[in-house]
């Protein structure tokens, strides 16, 4: 049966579904990654497509951006599509001083300045954290080819343009790695539902460093390393 925002039937996703942030990502991914890949559900533009890598069914949708967004679909496809697993593959910025433009990050857990987790168990911080399982396939598989992502923490923030003077500072004190907006959500959807989550992050930018630049050509590249990991955890 359809839900609000998905158009499909139980059975269109297939237990392990990647999601990018944007929609368009997510059929080119469904293209790069599966021959058979086929449209499931287009609800305001949000595509999402089932197929199989190496005859393991694999689906992928986008998020839109932000928490709220990502909450939205993450729900749904846990609650009424059967889905087990879902890793996001985004990009973030990156943070600490070791992080380099076109490094990937496998994010381990996910600090927040956001009030979503905070609705979820009154009185209490909620820890957002990945999966151990996926987190730990995802580094397997990084070793397996000679990649060395960066491992822990990142922080999914809500507001893209402003931010409190002096935080990323104190966030990097703190050995926090990247920025991006979607990660303590999907980890606290993960946990309402009891699934998996993860999410494998490629550095688009630097918040401290404005120095490091990459080409876009480069991006595709670094963002074709992240779906390996992303891949191999799914089908771990
Ligand atoms: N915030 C700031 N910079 C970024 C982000 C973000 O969420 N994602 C990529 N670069």
């Amino acid at each position: 049966m359809a839900t609000p925002h998905i158009d499909a039937q139980p059975g269109d996703f297939a237990p392990c579904v990647l999601m990018p942030g944007d929609p368009r990502r997510a059929q080119r991914i469904a293209e790069r990654l599966m021959p058979d890949a086929h449209l499931v559900t287009d609800v305001r533009g949000m595509l999402g497509f089932t197929g199989t890598v190496a005859g393991r069914p694999l689906s992928v949708m986008g998020s839109g951006m932000g928490q709220p967004s990502l909450t939205i679909y993450a729900t749904e496809l846990f609650r009424d599509f059967g889905v087990e697993r879902i890793i996001r593959v985004g990009t973030a910025g990156g943070v600490a001083p070791s992080v380099q433009v076109g490094d990937l990050v496998v994010a381990t857990g996910a600090h927040t300045d956001s009030a979503m987790n905070q609705a979820r168990i009154p009185g209490v911080s909620f820890s957002a954290v990945a999966d151990f399982h996926l987190a730990r396939a995802a580094c397997e598989a990084a070793e397996r080819e000679g990649a060395r992502p960066h491992v822990g923490t990142v922080i999914s923030r809500d507001h893209f343009y402003l931010t409190p003077e002096g935080q990323t500072q104190r966030l990097a004190d703190y050995g926090v790695l990247a920025v991006e907006m979607e990660a303590a959500a999907l980890y606290g959807v993960a946990a309402e539902f009891g699934r998996q989550a993860l999410a494998v992050l490629t550095v688009s930018d630097h918040l401290l460093d404005h120095s490091q630049n990459m080409s876009a050509a480069e991006r595709e590249t670094r963002f074709d390393g992240a779906l390996r990991l992303a891949v191999a955890a799914a089908h771990s």
